[in-house]
């Protein structure tokens, strides 16, 4: 059982403000503004590169945390800037040549569909969104019929979408594509700290996430799982003095693990506080927190079918802390704007068809507001919001 007062004690200021921004970013426990902390201090004290010596041992642990995390090992893990970077860094290193097909579905984030265009463009691959079925999941028997034939070179899509929406079927996702030999790059963004991942159970060749949404870590990091001997045939679209060293003056070596896709200057106090993060994650137990976060939202939604003129978005067999509605008569901005000025501020998002264009066009959906929550986050709390939305 999760301790959820311990769980509020650890996080500074969530009784200040009802924080229901979690998918963007969440509120970090305390164990991270620590760890970022004195880090910056060493910084302070004894000079950046000393610093980043000093902490050496506390760096490498991050990897292992992580590893532990997606059930990889330590060496097919690597920690950069953001989600987006570490998909792109996989994403055109895949060797594509022309009539490539990349097989995505309609949830797919926007900021991975514009590569995918990019790509179209420049070396002639073919994108095929896949349908939905009935319950707004990607369908298994379209994308089992799709690999029967021949032509697709990877199936990338994300395990929840940013505006809300079921959990994609990864674990027989990635059945078919092991089946069919193709490659498989899960974004799992929103599911990172939100639903138990493994890699291995999954079956995907690589994913990729982020420190600040579910995994409660400091902004500005990201990182990928890729799978060791697949790492080692792809060479990344940037290399470094770290990704790579030099061999003679007309010679240079890849190294062989993850690191490969990271770059030699990061933010080590940012990395540190991720660690920190995943390891409270661990300590709590994702399997944990995930019954917790299905709980709270599928009360929200509950609660949100009562609220007069609202109407709520979400589809799906298996939903998660992302829930999404929207109001007859008031658009989500303005409502996101009044929550934001409650005597004890309410933070919501809108969802707008930028992150999620195929599946906001697909639905004749302009905005719609998304609360998300996380484990900490308390039923009273949502009953505030709720009783906000009755005084609109
Ligand atoms: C599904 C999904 N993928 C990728 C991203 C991009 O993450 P980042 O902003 O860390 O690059 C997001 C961000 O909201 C997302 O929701």
């Amino acid at each position: 059982m999760l301790d959820l007062d311990q769980l509020r004690t650890d996080t500074p200021h969530c009784q200040q403000l009802i924080h229901l921004n979690n998918a963007g970013a969440s509120l970090a426990p305390r164990v991270v503004l620590d760890a970022v902390n004195r880090h910056q201090m060493r910084e302070v004290e004894m000079g950046g590169y000393e610093a980043a010596d000093a902490a050496l041992t506390e760096h490498e642990a991050v990897y292992h945390s992580v590893a532990r995390l997606l059930n990889a090992k330590a060496s097919e893990i690597a920690l950069v800037d953001n989600a987006t970077r570490a998909w792109d860094m996989l994403f055109y290193a895949l060797p594509f040549k022309p009539g490539d097909v990349v097989l995505t579905s309609v949830s797919e984030y926007s900021g991975n569909y514009i590569p995918y265009l990019q790509l179209r463009q420049r070396c002639g691959i073919t994108i095929e969104v896949l349908p939905n079925d009935e319950h707004g999941q990607v369908c298994l028997k379209a994308l089992e019929q799709r690999l029967q034939r021949p032509g697709v070179a990877l199936v990338s899509l994300p395990m929840v979408a940013s505006n809300g929406g079921a959990v994609q079927p990864v674990q027989a996702i990635g059945a078919l594509c092991r089946a069919g030999g193709v490659l498989f790059l899960l974004d799992a963004c929103q599911a990172a700290g939100q639903i138990p991942l493994d890699v291995k159970a999954i079956g995907c060749h690589m994913l990729t996430a982020t420190s600040r949404k579910y995994l409660r870590g400091p902004r500005g990091v990201g990182f990928l799982y890729v799978d060791l001997e697949l790492c080692q045939r792809l060479e990344p679209p940037f290399l470094d003095l770290h990704a790579a060293s030099l061999i003679t003056a007309q010679q240079y070596e890849v190294r062989a693990d993850a690191r490969r896709f990271e770059s030699w200057e990061h933010n080590m106090a940012a990395t540190l506080g991720f660690g920190a993060a995943v390891d409270y994650a661990l300590a709590c137990g994702v399997d944990k927190l995930w019954a917790r976060i299905q709980t709270l939202g599928n009360y929200l939604r509950r609660e949100l079918a009562q609220v007069p003129g609202v109407h709520c978005h979400d589809q799906g067999g298996l939903l998660t802390g992302l829930v999404t509605f929207s109001h007859q008569r008031h658009s989500a901005s303005e409502i996101r704007q009044y929550l934001a000025q409650r005597p004890t501020r309410i933070n919501v998002s809108v969802a707008g068809p930028a992150s999620t264009w195929l599946d906001m066009h697909q639905r004749g959906l302009t905005e719609m507001v998304r609360a998300s929550v996380h484990a900490y986050n308390t039923e009273a709390e949502l009953d505030a919001l709720i009783q906000a939305l009755h005084t609109l």
